[in-house]
């Protein structure tokens, strides 16, 4: 029985991806060491599913434990989400994110390479885009500029993304996915999993849901006066189950025969921008709950308008979002609701 290894499969957009996995008949294994996760999340993907999973608490850098996972079983590929993905922490401990997100990159790659491993999906992000030159060019598609990124994190994904092409030259029997999240939220329709930060939540989605719920009195929105039809920035909010599905379609992607795109690189968003006012009035009326906010400064880094150009990943993979707004919201809301403190 062939298996595909699903790193960090234990966080949030994995755990989502395991059930649609699953419902496709996938076989799979979650490796995932735990640092922003915990177990419970798989007892809930379980329940799910009807099915056991098999769990291997194991570090990506750790080749040893990884060489005893491809000893033990038949893996033919890899779902690779295992990284660290704060912004903010990334600029304070650079190190840590450059350790973590290449170096186990590069373990894990090796260890494909020793066992013959050659199919591999990889999580990136919207943010290898170079931010100096997209400030007035989305939509962003494939061929938009990359690589003068802002911050550790996406410096991280930019040189992972380019050790994955010079990796396929010098061994074109690699077969490869690049796909460039732009921003997940929403949750799985059951309310049982869904996005557990840790701490302080960094991103909208969280932020709101806690205010919501009375975790926090207000949100922060930070900028009032860009270039915007509002003031504030506009992002390509994109549900999680439906970029659940991409990996899906990407993994047949790399195991047909006609895949023609080495590495295959996507972008992952639904094509449509909302600002944060958008966002928070949308949210409001699907959740009934007011979101007391106050205007702060712009955050570093920021740009006024991030959004995907999605027509490569219909044209290449036959995917395409199908979730609204709306549903995002009542499913993040329906998760935080359910789950006040979490998993
Ligand atoms: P998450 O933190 O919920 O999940 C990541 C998982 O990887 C966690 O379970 C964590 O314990 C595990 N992990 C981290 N380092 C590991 C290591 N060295 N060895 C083994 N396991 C390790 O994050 P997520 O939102 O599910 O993101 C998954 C991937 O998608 C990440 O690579 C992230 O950078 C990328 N991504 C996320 C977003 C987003 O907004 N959520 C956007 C773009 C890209
Ligand atoms: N925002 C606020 N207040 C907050 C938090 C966020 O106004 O308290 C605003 C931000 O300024 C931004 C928007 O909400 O305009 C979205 O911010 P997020 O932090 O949720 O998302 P980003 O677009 O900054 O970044 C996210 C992930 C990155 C990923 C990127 C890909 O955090 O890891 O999407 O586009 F790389």
């Amino acid at each position: 029985m062939f298996f595909t290894l699903i790193t960090g499969g234990a966080g949030y957009i994995g755990t989502h991806t395991l059930i649609e996995l699953s419902s496709a008949g996938f076989n799979f294994i979650v490796y995932d060491n735990l640092s922003n996760s915990s177990e419970k999340s798989l007892e809930k993907v379980k329940k799910i599913i009807k099915k056991d999973i098999f769990f291997i608490n194991g570090d990506v850098r750790n080749k040893k434990k990884l060489r005893e996972v491809f000893t033990n079983y038949n893996i033919d590929s890899v779902i690779h989400f295992a990284g660290l993905k704060s912004v903010a922490e990334s600029v304070q401990n650079p190190l840590k994110y450059y350790d973590n997100n290449v170096v186990g990159t590069l373990k894990l790659l090796e260890v494909m390479q020793e066992f013959n491993c050659k199919k591999f999906v990889f999580s990136s992000s919207a943010t290898v885009y170079s931010k100096v030159d997209i400030e007035k060019a989305t939509p962003l598609n494939e061929l938009s500029p990359t690589g003068k990124t802002t911050n550790p994190y996406g410096s991280s994904k930019y040189m992972i993304e380019n050790i994955l092409k010079d990796l396929y030259i010098s061994d074109n029997s690699f077969k490869i996915a690049i796909l460039r999240y732009f921003n997940p939220i929403g949750a799985h329709k059951s309310g049982i999993i869904g996005e557990n930060p840790n701490g302080i939540p960094n991103n909208l989605m969280p932020l709101i849901t806690q205010v919501a719920i009375g975790k926090r009195k207000t949100l922060k929105i930070y900028g009032s006066d860009y270039d915007t039809h509002d003031g504030t920035c506009i992002r390509d909010y994109i549900h999680v189950v439906d970029l659940a599905n991409a990996h899906v379609k990407a993994i047949k992607y790399l195991n047909s025969k006609n895949d023609k795109f080495h590495p295959l690189c996507i972008n992952l968003g639904t094509g449509k921008g909302y600002s944060v006012l958008d966002v928070i009035k949308v949210f409001e009326n699907i959740s009934g709950q007011k979101i007391p906010f106050d205007f702060a400064d712009r955050r570093d880094g920021d740009i006024p308008e991030c959004y995907a150009d999605p027509s490569f990943a219909k044209e290449i993979i036959g995917w395409e979002a199908k979730k609204t707004l709306e549903q995002m919201c009542e499913d993040s809301w329906q998760w935080q609701s359910n789950n006040i403190d979490g998993y």
